[in-house]
């Protein structure tokens, strides 16, 4: 059973204010389940991260693939906000919110938290000669300037969205960090400084144009939950892509756990109602970096084929392998889920033997349950796997967990006993309706 009930029309609201987590390394499927949660809610928040995100939302027939702007902004009436956490990409947000107005999109209940920092092109650029110079140590990083505008934000030279929208401070801005890192980029890298002054000119406008959309989204946020309105925070990446708790180095550069939505936003903890962590039946990862349970095989391409593993973002192919039940159990801890969603099950149809990975095995033959805390720790662990027999059936019309063959009712038992967190909704296809609540 779903953790929220009741409908934005249809109305037994209980007010609540629900987290959705990632909890593999991304790409789990949070943008179907964001989906059908923003349709019971009245605001819509995304705290970290920037368009290195990728949520593909299918709705009304139509598809929208959504990076920055949270998928609240496809119901009209649902507040929709960009908390102090994310970076904006202004070019990025504004191509956007063209190309969904365009298709009848409204936004007029879009916010953006002037705390929030811009990504400017100097950090695009930084990250593809960062990550070129590191050559084979690289992240596989999405290039979009994400790492170094945070690295900007910690170094307390970022440029918010306020500066943004009022053109003198930015320029002032603009012109001291641009030179510095311009010195960065042609002393350091050897690349081709920015026109420091043709980014001001452009970028001035694209501050026109989103200044009508600065709001404190703390403040709204906290009132929004003073009257009782359903509030639901968008995550974007996931728990291993966690900058502390993640595989670092190959992590992303913000915190996609549940703790991070407090920060990113500006509410507390207490606000909080429900952490929902979204797995897939099996696991995948873009980007460099560890992956214990990876299946560099035909059963690999057979589920990346079958799964359409290819990136939102990116287009990368994705990496893909057996399920990991060490590095979900990782999840419910750090994040104190209350329930999981498992995705894509269909895809693993018409596969002979279904294998789960139940602990990892130390180079010195002990047997580890909890995810190692470092990527030293995690060297050399190989994983411990149980086996379950694979189905041949087409599960994609199943509608409740009974119809499920009973080879998939185990697996799904087999996994939430694993991992010690209920298993509130099975995917089996793409769709909305594809979704198994329990
Ligand atoms: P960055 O976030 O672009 O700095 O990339 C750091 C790592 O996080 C790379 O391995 C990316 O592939 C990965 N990453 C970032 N965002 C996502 C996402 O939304 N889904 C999956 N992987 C992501």
């Amino acid at each position: 059973m779903l953790c929220t009930r009741g409908t934005k029309q249809g109305m037994i609201k209980n007010m609540a204010a629900n987290i959705v987590i990632g909890t593999q390394w991304g790409d789990e499927g949070k943008g179907k389940v964001i989906d059908i949660l923003a349709s019971r809610a009245d605001v819509v928040v995304r705290s970290q991260g920037g368009n290195n995100a990728g949520h593909t939302v299918a709705s009304g027939g139509e598809v929208y693939k959504l990076h920055l702007i949270p998928s609240g902004i496809l119901y009209k009436d649902t507040l929709c906000m960009i908390g102090a956490g994310v970076v904006v990409d202004p070019k990025v947000i504004l191509e956007e919110i063209d190309g969904l107005s365009s298709r009848g999109v409204t936004f007029d209940n879009f916010k953006i938290d002037p705390r929030a920092h811009v990504i400017m092109p100097w950090h695009i650029i930084l990250d593809g000669l960062s990550e070129k110079f590191r050559g084979n140590m690289d992240i596989g990083t999405t290039k979009r300037g994400i790492g170094p505008c945070y690295m900007d934000k910690y170094e307390r030279s970022g440029i918010r969205i306020y500066d943004l929208v009022h053109p003198d401070i930015f320029a002032e801005k603009a012109r001291a960090t641009g030179k510095l890192r311009n010195s960065i980029i042609t002393n350091v890298f050897g690349g081709e400084a920015v026109d420091i002054e043709a980014v001001i000119k452009e970028y001035t406008e694209y501050g026109k144009r989103l200044a009508k959309y600065v709001d404190d989204v703390s403040v709204l946020t906290y009132e929004a939950n003073k009257a009782g309105k359903e509030i639901l925070f968008e995550g974007a990446q996931a728990t291993l892509l966690d900058i502390d708790f993640g595989t670092y180095p190959y992590v992303t550069s913000s915190h996609p756990i549940s703790a991070g939505v407090c920060i990113g936003t500006g509410v507390g903890p207490t606000v909080i109602d429900k952490v929902y962590g979204v797995a897939k039946a099996y696991t995948t990862r873009v980007g460099k970096g560890p992956f214990p349970t990876e299946l560099d095989n035909e059963t690999g391409d057979y589920i990346r084929n079958n799964g359409g593993e290819f990136g939102t973002t990116t287009g990368r192919p994705r990496r893909t392998g057996w399920f990991d039940a060490v590095i979900v159990r990782h999840a419910v801890r750090v994040n104190g889920l209350n329930c999981l969603v498992v995705n894509k099950l269909d895809t693993l149809a018409g596969l002979d033997t279904l294998k789960i990975c139940v602990a990892y095995k130390k180079p010195d033959g002990t047997v580890v349950k909890d995810f190692p805390a470092t990527l030293e720790e995690l060297e050399g662990c190989e994983p411990v796997y149980e086996e379950h027999p694979g189905f041949k059936d087409d599960i994609s019309k199943c509608r409740s967990f009974d119809e499920l063959p009973e080879i998939c009712k185990s697996y799904i038992k087999r996994l939430e006993e694993l991992c010690e967190c209920k298993i509130a909704m099975i995917g089996v296809g793409p769709d909305r309706e594809q979704q198994i609540e329990r």
